[in-house]
């Protein structure tokens, strides 16, 4: 441990996977960390990764370690900025109410990098109000993004951001002109060319929905290849490996994007100790945090229709129900009845389904994320957001740089696939989208994303609906009145609907 009075620019708490690599991240730009963990373990490793790793521009240490928060405190220049990477929940209150304890001042930035629920991080700026300035600020992009460049989505007030921005700068990832990342992944020779994917976002907690809405839209990205894999392994019996080329050859173009990538990987790795392709091994029942549950929730609560990041949740708890499947499975029968398929074009089909849905995910995160700003008060800028999530972040994507070109081209848009190239692409390749559900229909194979992203497109994009006899249903049964479409809007009718008062048909 060295004497390092008031020479470091930013304090660690929490030194776990992420917490390790962000405080190398940015001791690799130049600034100095103090680091402490509750486990001594996590501090020796962090110190002898960063002796190990450490460019021959510095001559001593950028990280210290600290046994307590009190030792941390006097090693930090004032005002501190104290970032946490602890579990979300109970332990980010316990530990700020600690940091007061041991001697934080109201202008002391306290940063919750954590996966936290954006409705703690209103609440905590306003309860530790006068205390400490509880700031936001969400990371993606797992270890590697952490360690090289994560995407960052930071929230909080702005006069602390001024603080933070160029710390967050240097460290998150970096985009070309075209927005593509730049990656470099090697210990000591940070990127430091490019624009940042980090951007201030806005007042409390702000970062931390915005990087809700991008799990959401993880979780239906993910979902989505899935389903596509689904079909291609179920309907037309390729093997994982020759898959995972498919997903190969299709991220070179417009699909073009991380979990693509690594998907095309995953396919093509077989299993140590059996031989066969280790997707096979892994058992169908996945895990999630929440986050993606909480977008669902959250869209709900303010009516926004986000169906294909709810199905996307709902299919990981389907999957979750490993024992009743298995007992469905002998029970009840898939009555299916399929015709020749060319699997040439099964494979184009599927490709175009998986970006036409992909779309529709996008467009209803962005639809989400207009509806929360009028709801908490927020003034998001959707280009800088999609901007963002270009490098870094585990949605990466192409065709995240025509999003942001869509909404810098009409910032009001309403809809993304009213934006001319969405329009344009959907128009050209909905086919795709339709055959795939079909075929999933025809053969049985579950894919409840591309049912709902079709669905989402479909109901969009239809003038006319039969909510008219669901506003009829609901007055006939509660007296809950509707508008008439001759009428002004927003008057309201109720009708008499027993039989004793239907009037005669109008001759
Ligand atoms: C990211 C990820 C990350 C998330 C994991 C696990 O952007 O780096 O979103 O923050 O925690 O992907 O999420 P689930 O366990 O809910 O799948």
């Amino acid at each position: 441990m060295l004497n390092s009075h008031q020479s470091c620019n930013i304090g660690f708490v929490g030194l776990g996977v992420m917490g390790k690599s962000l405080a190398l991240n940015l001791a690799d730009h130049g600034y100095k960390v103090a680091g402490f963990d509750l486990d001594s373990n996590k501090i020796k490793d962090v110190l002898e990764t960063e002796q190990k790793e450490r460019s021959a521009d510095f001559s001593e240490a950028r990280i210290i370690g600290c046994k307590t928060l009190e030792e941390m405190l006097p090693t930090l220049t004032t005002p501190r900025v104290i970032v946490l990477l602890v579990p979300a929940g109970n332990p980010v209150d316990a530990i700020c109410q600690q940091l007061i304890n041991s001697g934080l001042e109201p202008n002391d930035i306290v940063v919750d990098c954590g996966n936290s629920q954006w409705t703690d991080t209103i609440r905590r700026e306003s309860e530790f109000k006068g205390k400490l300035k509880f700031f936001g600020t969400a990371i993606s992009g797992g270890e590697v993004g952490a360690r090289f460049g994560p995407s960052l989505m930071p929230g909080g007030d702005a006069d602390s951001w001024k603080h933070l921005q160029p710390m967050w700068e240097a460290v998150s990832a970096k985009v070309d002109k075209n927005g593509a990342q730049i990656i470099q992944n090697i210990p000591g020779q940070p990127v430091t060319e490019g624009e940042p994917c980090t951007t201030y976002l806005g007042p409390n907690g702000a970062g931390h929905y915005v990087k809700m809405v991008h799990n959401g839209i993880e979780y239906a990205d993910m979902q989505l290849i899935c389903e596509a894999y689904h079909l291609m392994r179920s309907l037309l019996g390729y093997e994982p490996e020759e898959i995972g080329k498919i997903f190969a050859q299709w991220n070179k173009g417009e699909l073009n994007s991380y979990l693509v990538e690594i998907t095309a990987d995953i396919l093509q790795q077989y299993d140590n100790k059996t031989g066969a392709p280790l997707v096979d091994i892994i058992l169908d029942c996945a895990g999630q945090k929440g986050t993606g549950r909480w977008t669902s929730v959250s869209a709900t609560q303010m009516g926004v229709p986000a169906g294909i990041i709810s199905e996307s949740v709902y299919a990981r708890a389907l999957s979750t129900l490993t024992q009743e499947r298995e007992i469905a499975a002998s029970r009840l029968i898939g009555d299916v009845e399929l015709g020749d398929i060319d699997p040439e074009t099964v494979i184009e089909a599927i490709k175009n389904a998986l970006y036409c849905a992909k779309i529709c995910a996008y467009a209803q995160g962005f639809q989400l994320l207009r509806a929360a700003q009028t709801e908490y008060d927020w003034q998001f800028n959707f280009s800088d957001i999609a901007k963002i999530w270009r490098g870094g972040c585990i949605i990466r994507a192409s065709f995240l740089q025509k999003i942001a070109t869509a909404f810098s081209d009409n910032p009001n848009l309403e809809n993304l696939l009213l934006a001319d190239y969405f329009t344009n692409t959907l128009n050209d390749k909905q086919k795709g989208l339709r055959q795939a559900v079909v075929l999933a229909a025809q053969s049985g194979i579950p894919t409840p994303s591309f049912f709902s992203a079709l669905a989402y497109f479909d109901g969009y994009r239809s003038e006319i609906l039969p909510a008219n006899l669901l506003q009829a249903q609901r007055d006939f049964f509660g007296a809950h009145t509707y508008e008439r479409v001759d009428s002004e809007v927003g008057q309201k009718f109720h009708t008499f609907w027993q039989e004793e008062n239907r009037p005669e048909r109008p001759a």
